[in-house]
């Protein structure tokens, strides 16, 4: 049996822990926080859900990292969250320095774990600790695409009245207003959603998954997390099972998609390595130029972390 940590227990990492739980996949889950009593009190309490819903998961709340040795999976949802009228990027100098100090003590007890970044802004922060661990790229990778193409889906559904189950979709790039959900490669029931939807509909549900973590800061005064948690959890479960799923993740390319040395979502195959394979796929002009607007973008973020000099 494996062990995965969970790093920041707010709202998403005690999201990611609890919906991890659930799963029965681990023996342990351990859960740090720089605020040991929280991490310990949200621990407890998912344990004292374990009888209800009848899962076996033990879960340790813990503020000392010599609790997370030989984790095989890391989860890193430690730092702040936007608030009204920020954008990811006004985080990046105190969680890259969070992100960064919670990658090297990590790994002064975890030999070499799998990261899986979620703090924002999440393709810089997957930067900062991808470049903090000095790990394989296939070790160190973000989660912003399952959650992102997930309110695509959730929009779609809602307007076709159809199930989110049968709806399969795509999105590349950064976590940011810049990402590029892919119409083109959505299906329902595998039914193409161009032939089913106009282009008037679909640029709004588009807009709406570009501007989906603003409309939940805007509504609850800061981000999400039951969708983001979810998403990250997936990730964990995927791996752990090495059932070989496919998700957008975001990774440092090395010459995919014409681009290199940024970190951007594409689809990955998952295993129980990491990631098992970066996938290219066919795009169209428009969606090319849309994706180059996205790397810029976070090419911009790239730089100011770069001049934190922080790893
Ligand atoms: P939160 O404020 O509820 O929790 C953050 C936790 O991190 C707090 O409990 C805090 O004590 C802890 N923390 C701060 N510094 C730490 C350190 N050095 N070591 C250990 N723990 C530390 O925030 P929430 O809502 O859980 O969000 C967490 C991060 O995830 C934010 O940066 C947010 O923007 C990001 N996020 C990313 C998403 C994505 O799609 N990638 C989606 C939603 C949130
Ligand atoms: C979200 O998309 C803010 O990244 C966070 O909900």
């Amino acid at each position: 049996m494996k062990k995965v940590t969970v790093i920041g227990a707010g709202n998403v990492g005690a999201t990611v822990a609890n919906v991890l739980a659930h799963k029965d996949l681990v023996n342990e889950i351990v859960l740090l926080d720089i605020m040991g009593d929280f991490a310990r009190g949200k621990a407890l309490d998912t344990w004292q859900q374990a009888p209800i819903d009848f899962y076996s998961t033990r879960i340790k709340g813990t503020d000392n990292y010599a609790d997370t040795a030989n984790s095989d999976i890391v989860v890193i949802t430690a730092g702040l969250p936007r608030k009204p009228g920020m954008s990811r990027d006004d985080l990046i100098s105190t969680n890259a320095k969070i992100v960064s100090s919670v990658v090297n003590s990590i790994l002064q007890y975890s030999k070499d774990p799998i990261i899986i970044v979620v703090s924002n802004p999440l393709d810089v922060m997957t930067y900062a600790a991808h470049k903090t661990s000095g790990l394989d790229r296939t070790k160190v990778f973000g989660m912003a695409g399952i959650l992102d193409t997930a309110r695509f889906t959730a929009f779609i559904a809602e307007e076709l009245n159809v199930s989110p189950k049968d709806i399969h979709t795509l999105l590349l790039g950064g976590h940011g207003d810049t990402m590029v959900p892919l119409p083109r490669y959505t299906t329902i029931a595998g039914i193409p959603l161009t032939e089913i939807m106009d282009d008037a509909t679909i640029n709004r549900l588009v807009d709406r998954a570009k501007g989906g973590g603003g409309e939940l800061v805007k509504l609850m005064g800061t981000s999400a997390w039951y969708a983001p948690g979810a998403a990250a959890a997936q990730m964990v479960e995927s791996i752990l099972k090495g059932d070989g799923r496919i998700f957008p993740c975001c990774v440092k390319l090395e010459g995919e998609y014409g681009m290199d040395n940024i970190y951007l979502g594409v689809p990955v195959q998952l295993g129980e390595n990491g990631i098992s394979r970066i996938i290219e796929i066919k795009l169209n002009d428009s969606e090319t130029a849309l994706l180059k607007d996205s790397a810029q973008a976070v090419k911009v973020v790239m730089d100011a972390y770069d001049a934190l000099n922080l790893s």
